[in-house]
């Protein structure tokens, strides 16, 4: 069909004056005596464009689904400078009714809650917070993209289904083909049968199969869906939720934290510079001041801090924490963000976590402890990025295999690496959905990934 897009009327003044050809959804009309109205939208942009029907020229039994809420129109008329302002409108002779829609349309003129939005997953893009939710969401991955082929990396990708768990947590969602059958005696035996004829799962990470290419290729990122069955219902996890996953090959636990902080850089001043309306919106609607704080992270340095320095001062704060502050025990949500929202008040790199509490691929450190290890932790959201130096040492990444009792066959490929060649190397993974909350303010996951997978949870 042709026609052009709204942005393009909007953005281009030399559009007025020439007659047009348009398509969208109505978002809101005004029928008066002689004129009706109808704000058009077509994805195109946060801004509706206002199409002018003057009453005389259609007759009413052709104007008036036009005129419903969620009808899809298209329209051929000249565009004009608006009267209120400079906005470009469009004043129609001649229209068509692509799709009508009736009363029962669910997204009615009035404020929805987003937990009703939540329901119609297949009709709340159609509302201005996801219209631009999933516009920022485009823009912001192909920032990602243009920060790390602008810097020499390749794009590669690593499978969905794998037979090793990266974080051994213990996660993974099952990927099998055989059902329930009361003769196996044994998870082998189950397993042998089943169709890769060893256990498999969906992946919780990219991240060994990038280290196999970064050994190789030397700057890689992955860019792709990963999957954990966590059962925490909480807002900002999700079963399935987008990683970017660089790993660089002659690389220190510094060098990556350096990386880490011009791409978060690098990918906010891209939103505030394309996505100003957008961004512009959350901050009235869902973060009072989300420009600048985001200026501000591309304008200043990140903090850091040791993991054992952030302990004392959790254990300073004179606050009452649900969970306990103790050294040796992971970071929970209310301590993250106290560090980050009340301590710092800006993002934070903490470094070098107890051993314990971290992957089986973590650098361990000399003083035998600790691991060379950063969590990013930012205001609102908590952590957004993990990050490591990967332990290059053959004999002590077998050793920590072994100890941890994984399996060492599913790990054989991953220890050949440390066998041939070996490099010092380090990666991260960005959550994409907790970096859009941070990017938008929205506080819920489930509002930042078309179609949320969560516990209990798939529409
Ligand atoms: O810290 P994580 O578990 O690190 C890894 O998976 C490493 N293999 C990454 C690497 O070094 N290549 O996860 C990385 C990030 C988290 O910081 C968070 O942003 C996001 O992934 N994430 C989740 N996002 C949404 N829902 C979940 N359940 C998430 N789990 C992790
Ligand atoms: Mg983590």
């Amino acid at each position: 069909m042709e026609h052009i897009d709204l942005k393009s009327i909007s953005t281009d003044k030399s559009y007025i004056g020439k007659t047009v050809t348009v398509c969208g959804w109505v978002r809101t009309s005004r029928d008066s005596k002689n004129v009706a109205f109808v704000e058009l939208n077509d994805g195109s942009q946060l801004e509706h464009v206002q199409i002018v029907f003057e009453k005389s020229e259609f007759a009413d039994a052709t104007l008036a689904p036009m005129l419903a809420l969620g009808a899809a129109i298209s329209v051929t008329g000249a565009v004009e400078k608006g009267m209120k302002d400079e906005s470009a409108e469009i004043r129609a002779q001649s229209a068509t009714l692509l799709g009508g829609c009736d009363q029962s349309y669910p997204l009615q003129k009035k404020r929805h809650t987003m937990e009703f939005l939540r329901t119609i997953p297949h009709l709340r893009v159609r509302t201005n917070t996801f219209n631009a939710m999933f516009r920022v969401r485009s823009e912001l991955s192909y920032a990602i993209h243009k920060f790390f082929h602008d810097n020499g990396y390749y794009y590669v990708h690593s499978p969905i289904i794998t037979g090793s768990d990266c974080e051994g947590a213990g996660e993974v969602f099952k990927v099998t083909t055989v059902g329930y059958d009361p003769t196996v005696k044994s998870d082998d035996e189950y397993n042998a049968k089943d169709f890769f004829g060893r256990s498999a799962g969906l992946t919780v990470s990219g991240q060994l199969e990038g280290e196999v290419m970064a050994t190789a290729l030397g700057k890689i990122y992955t860019f792709g869906p990963t999957f954990r069955a966590e059962n925490s219902n909480t807002p900002r996890h999700a079963a399935e939720f987008w990683q970017i996953e660089p790993e660089v090959a002659f690389c220190d636990i510094d060098d990556i934290i350096v990386i880490a902080t011009d791409m978060i850089k690098s990918i906010i001043a891209h939103l505030l510079k394309n996505c100003a309306a957008e961004l512009k919106f959350f901050d009235e609607r869902f973060e009072n001041g989300l420009i600048a704080k985001l200026q501000h992270v591309v304008d200043s340095e990140f903090a850091r801090v040791d993991y054992t320095d952030a302990i004392e001062i959790l254990k300073k704060s004179g606050k009452t924490f649900v969970y306990p502050v103790e050294w040796g025990l992971d970071l929970q949500t209310e301590h993250e963000r106290y560090l980050t929202d009340e301590y710092f008040k800006k993002p934070v790199f903490v470094v070098n976590y107890p051993r314990a509490i971290k992957s089986f691929y973590m650098k361990q450190n000399p003083d035998g402890k600790t691991v060379a290890a950063t969590d990013l932790l930012v205001p609102g959201v908590g952590e957004i990025i993990g990050c490591s130096e990967r332990e290059a040492d053959y004999d002590k990444l077998l050793a920590e295999i072994k100890a941890r009792g994984m399996k060492l066959a599913d790990y054989a490929n991953y220890l050949d690496l440390r066998k041939f060649g070996t490099v010092p190397h380090s990666g991260f993974g960005l959550g994409l959905e907790r970096m859009l909350m941070y990017a938008t303010g929205m506080s819920n996951i489930r509002d930042t990934i078309e179609f949320p997978r969560t516990k209990d949870d798939l529409k």
